[in-house]
């Protein structure tokens, strides 16, 4: 047992990524603002009430990853007016609903497809290709007759890794109280004007400066009200093309942190939904069986990719200026969006909405009833909110891609740390460690590797074992207590999301 800590305890060390984390930070200059109901971390730096078992003398207290110049620079640059400027434009087009007419330039989805696409187009750099990935969808569940949808997708090549691609989503179109209400004004300003606000000002940004060591793509969808036609089709269409999608960071209603009287002012928190293991058709059977007998439930790619920007926001907290709020379902309470289709290509995939909704201002037709105002209207969103949700977006997906790829085929050992299965069991064997292996030398961005880990109810990573630049590593922990993960770690220190160990006979 000896040889085995001795070895995790001779590891290579692996620099943070530049700059100092903020994350401990008590003096946040947005924490005391109006309007932030900010919760200190408590012990090391996410909700941890029972990190005191197990006991944590293996590895360290996680520290989230830093922001790097290059991404403070670009967290720098979003522009609340810019986002302005598209969510009013927006929604002036009258209506934006997928069956409203395409041959004008001053009203109907086709106006709002071709200004966003020329606008992409303008704000795009040379090594940006931005396009329509389109096709006719016949008569279907709220579809009444043959229509053209029509995705609008920047793209940014990777250097290093290009087939693997990380996708952040908003949808163009709206809707009114009657779902199949194709001409009547849907503004649609938070819903989602604001989710494509994020990809536009993610885009132009990334433009300025970018060359992601992965593939990034920025994606504007048709067809989300009517059953996320839009996105289901660019999953499909990148499923063909053979793509390795490590993620997909949908946005959809990230306008405000208010709902009064409903609710308090929470201007500085935005909502992060991620789907268990058992959300349907998101893996396999499987997968499935045998996260349901180890207890891996909360252990999903999108759970973990969850996990991954939740971190990365607190890492970079005073220039993001937002909690991000987990939480463990595939969407609100018996709703959905456009990262479902994502998810049901077996890809992470998870939901940006604002911290409370307010339903006066969603899916409403606009008017004046009784004396209240409703409707999706400009007047109810703040650009500033928005703004802080696309630096969310663009510093975990920057990292993302700057980063290795997560790592292939983890597993957990089944041949140490359980009871004996006969007179001859070795006496090594019945420890309570935990062995992993992964496979190593198939990314060469892959500097080193960290096990990260915490007790079963936390909702985040606690402590994090380095293990520098091998393909296994046996440790003193139980696995009867504590929920891991392996993640791959870049040459300056940046991760990639965490993986949860498929269970093996041996490593
Ligand atoms: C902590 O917050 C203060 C106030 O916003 C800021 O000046 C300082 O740079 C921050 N420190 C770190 C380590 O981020
Ligand atoms: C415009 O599009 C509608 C369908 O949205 C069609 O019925 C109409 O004929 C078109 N008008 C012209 C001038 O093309
Ligand atoms: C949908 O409409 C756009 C804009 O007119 C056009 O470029 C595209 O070819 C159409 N797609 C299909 C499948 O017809
Ligand atoms: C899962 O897949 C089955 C078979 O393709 C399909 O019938 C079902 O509707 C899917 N469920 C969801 C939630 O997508
Ligand atoms: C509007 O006021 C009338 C009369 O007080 C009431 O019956 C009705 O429920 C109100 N409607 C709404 C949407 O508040
Ligand atoms: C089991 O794990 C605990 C927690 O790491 C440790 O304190 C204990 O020494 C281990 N017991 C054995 C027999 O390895
Ligand atoms: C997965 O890892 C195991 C060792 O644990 C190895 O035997 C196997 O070949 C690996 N599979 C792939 C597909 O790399
Ligand atoms: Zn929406």
């Amino acid at each position: 047992m000896a040889k085995r800590i001795a070895l995790v305890a001779a590891i290579a060390f692996i620099p943070l990524a530049s700059t100092q984390s903020s994350y401990a930070n008590s003096s946040l200059s947005w924490q005391s603002l109006p309007g932030s109901l900010y919760t200190p971390p408590t012990t090391p730096w996410a909700y941890a009430p029972d990190a005191s078992w197990p006991p944590t003398t293996i590895g360290t207290p996680l520290e989230p990853q830093a922001p790097d110049d290059e991404l403070l620079q670009m967290l720098s640059e979003i522009d609340p007016n810019r986002i302005k400027h598209i969510v009013s434009t927006l929604a002036n087009f009258g209506t934006r609903h997928t069956l409203s007419t395409q041959n004008s330039s001053t009203s109907g989805i086709g106006a709002a497809r071709d200004w966003i696409l020329k606008e992409m187009t303008a704000q795009a750099s040379p090594d940006m290709t931005v396009e329509l990935n389109s096709y006719i969808q016949g008569v279907a569940e709220r579809i009444s007759f043959p229509v053209n949808i029509s995705n609008i997708v920047a793209s940014i090549p990777g250097t290093d890794d290009p087939n693997r691609v990380y996708v952040v989503t908003g949808h163009y179109d709206s809707r009114r109280l009657d779902v199949m209400d194709y001409t009547n004004p849907s503004p649609g300003a938070d819903d989602d004007a604001t989710g494509v606000a994020v990809v536009m000002e993610m885009a132009r940004v990334v433009a300025l400066h970018g060359k992601p060591k992965a593939s990034m793509i920025f994606a504007a969808t048709a067809g989300e009200e009517q059953a996320s036609y839009g996105a289901t089709h660019l999953a499909k269409t990148l499923k063909k093309e053979g793509r390795n999608v490590e993620g997909n960071w949908n946005n959809d209603i990230v306008g405000t942190g208010r709902n009064e009287p409903f609710a308090a002012i929470n201007d500085y928190t935005v909502r992060l939904f991620g789907a268990s293991i058992f959300y349907p058709n998101a893996s396999t059977s499987e997968e499935q069986t045998e996260a349901g007998l180890i207890g891996a439930w909360n252990d999903s790619p999108a759970q973990n990719l969850g996990r991954y920007i939740a971190e990365i926001a607190a890492g970079a907290a005073e220039a993001v200026g937002m909690q991000v709020a987990l939480i463990y379902r595939p969407d609100r309470f018996l709703r959905g969006g456009d990262h479902l289709s994502f998810l049901e290509e077996g890809w992470p995939a998870v939901r940006f909405t604002e911290a409370v909704e307010d339903f006066r201002h969603q899916h409403q037709d606009p008017r004046v009833q009784n004396g209240t105002q409703y409707g999706d209207l400009i007047q109810y969103v703040d650009f500033d909110y928005t703004a802080r949700v696309a630096r969310t977006n663009l510093a975990s997906m920057w990292s993302a891609a700057s980063a290795p790829a997560m790592p292939r085929n983890v597993s957990i050992s089944e041949a140490i740390g359980f009871p004996a299965a006969d007179r001859d069991t070795p006496l090594e064997v019945l420890s309570n460690e935990s062995q992993f292996c992964w496979n190593t030398g198939e990314d060469p961005l892959a500097a080193g590797y960290e096990l990260v880990y915490r007790a079963s109810g936390n909702l985040q990573w606690t402590h994090v074992v380095s293990v520098g630049d091998v393909g296994s590593v046996t440790v003193d922990l139980p696995k009867d207590d504590v929920q891991f993960g392996v993640r791959a770690v870049g040459k300056d220190g940046k991760k990639s999301p965490a993986v949860l160990p498929a269970v093996a006979g041996s490593c």
